[in-house]
């Protein structure tokens, strides 16, 4: 397994619709082993292909249990997924491998329910509450191009690309 380069804003290519995956191979399953890594290596509780760079419809999320553990066996694997429901309405404070550094409230819905293929091809469905209804949400997101940070209110947006601005102009100086 190799932990790959996860790109960050504002790199274009996070802007890029995903497609479908065809192949259920052993490519697309390395692509999971590695995208699982990354995300434990960076600490991050979700990832989605177009992360890693591949315009692929695949995420991965692995939200902490009541003991504040990511177990692997609670990893979940989607391939090709859609949301099929949602109801209700909550406000969770995101955060994003691909904006590091930052955390936001952001309104999403409440409950979802998800269709999507397992790592072999078999057609799974879920319902998803809470914190893993947020996940489900903003990684789906990232399949369609966009990020959370677009979800915020004008003044919001314009204090986060002020601060990230300047990050950035720091973190030139350094390297
Ligand atoms: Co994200």
């Amino acid at each position: 397994m190799m932990i790959r380069e996860i790109l960050t804003y504002p790199n274009p290519i996070l802007r890029k619709k995903s497609h479908n995956v065809v192949k259920f191979d052993e490519e697309l399953h390395t692509l999971l082993d590695d995208m699982y890594e990354t995300m434990l290596w960076h600490s991050g509780v979700g990832l989605a292909a177009i992360q890693v760079g591949l315009p692929l419809n695949v995420l991965i999320i692995n939200i902490p249990n009541e003991d504040e553990l990511q177990d692997v066996s609670e990893l979940i694997e989607a391939i090709n997924p859609k949301i099929t429901h949602k109801e209700g309405i909550q406000i969770f404070t995101e955060g994003c491998l691909s904006v590091p550094g930052f955390n936001e409230d952001v309104k999403r819905a409440q409950h979802v329910v998800v269709e999507y293929f397992d790592r072999f091809g078999t057609l799974k469905t879920m319902e998803a509450e809470e914190f893993l209804a947020v996940a489900w949400q903003h990684e789906m997101e990232h399949l369609e191009g966009h990020l959370f940070i677009e979800k915020l209110s004008i003044i919001k947006r314009k204090k986060f690309e002020k601060e990230w601005k300047r990050k950035l102009k720091e973190e030139s100086k350094k390297a």
